[in-house]
């Protein structure tokens, strides 16, 4: 049985690695325009440096997004620290640095935004990358309605749950699996995460009548946003956080799936 509650309604809309396509992905400058836009919620990723510190990164190599090289769980956290996240995005963001975990937290909090961590381990630092964000998660945000904590990876899931058993979880998938119901169950998970390419009506309609919410990535176009809402998703990831607005609209209160349905 799951003893988690999302403390906060879930809105709509997510930006996307923080700030969707307006900022540098994962980055600071991202929480403060999708604040600035109006959005109640964001999502980031999370990675282990080689120091076991949680960073925010999507890759498992720098080059995309950095003006580093190598593997993110190569570097320590002293290089990780000088590296620019903004350049490459374009040359106005030049300077903005990698967050940290506890930076991303302690902005979260001063703009009033909730947060989606996805847990991001690198290929055989699954269970490590889980309990470490779980835990960091649980005292970063302390005193205040903690994220929902997702992963592709259901070892980092499990991994999360053990360490701190009340953090809100979500199953993520890219296609969800026939039995995501013993999953999300196992889990104690409270929200279902998948690809919108792919999400099918009669899932959706089972989501819903076991009170469900299902969230979609990544949805930049307004018009499949409109479409998959009616189709009876609940929140949609993006990066067009100008195109697909908030507007502080709230999807509906989250039901514990694992613990009989109990509407909060
Ligand atoms: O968590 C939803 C979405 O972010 C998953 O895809 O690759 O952008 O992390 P990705
Ligand atoms: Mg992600």
């Amino acid at each position: 049985m799951s003893e988690a509650r999302l403390g906060w309604r879930l809105p709509r809309v997510f930006a996307h690695r923080c700030g969707g396509a307006l900022a540098p992905e994962n980055s600071l400058a991202g929480l403060r325009i999708a604040a600035r836009l109006g959005l109640a919620a964001v999502e980031f990723d999370v990675m282990l440096s080689a120091d076991g510190s949680p960073w925010l990164l999507h890759d498992e190599t720098l080059e995309r997004t950095t003006d580093g090289a190598g593997r993110v769980c190569d570097a320590s956290d002293e290089r990780l620290r000088r590296l620019d996240a903004g350049v490459r995005r374009h040359p106005a963001f030049a300077g903005e640095r990698v967050p940290t975990l506890a930076a991303a937290a302690a902005a979260c909090r001063q703009l009033g935004l909730h947060a989606n961590v996805e847990i991001k381990p690198a290929a055989g630092c699954e269970e490590l990358t889980g309990a470490v964000v779980a835990r960091q998660v649980q005292a970063l945000w302390a005193g205040s309605a903690p994220p929902l904590v997702s992963s592709f990876s259901e070892v980092a899931l499990a991994a999360a749950r053990l360490a701190a058993p009340g953090l809100p979880l979500a199953c993520l998938y890219e296609r969800v699996p026939a039995d995501w119901r013993v999953r999300m169950h196992q889990f104690g998970a409270l929200t279902l995460h998948c690809a919108a390419a792919l999400v099918d009506d009669r899932m959706l309609a089972e989501a819903r009548a076991c009170g469900v919410p299902v969230l979609c990535y990544t949805v930049n176009d307004p018009l499949l946003a409109s479409a998959l809402f009616a189709r009876g998703v609940a929140a949609v990831f993006t990066d067009r956080i100008d195109r697909i607005p908030d507007g502080n609209a709230a999807a509906g209160h989250v039901t514990d799936h694992s613990s009989g349905g109990n509407t909060r």
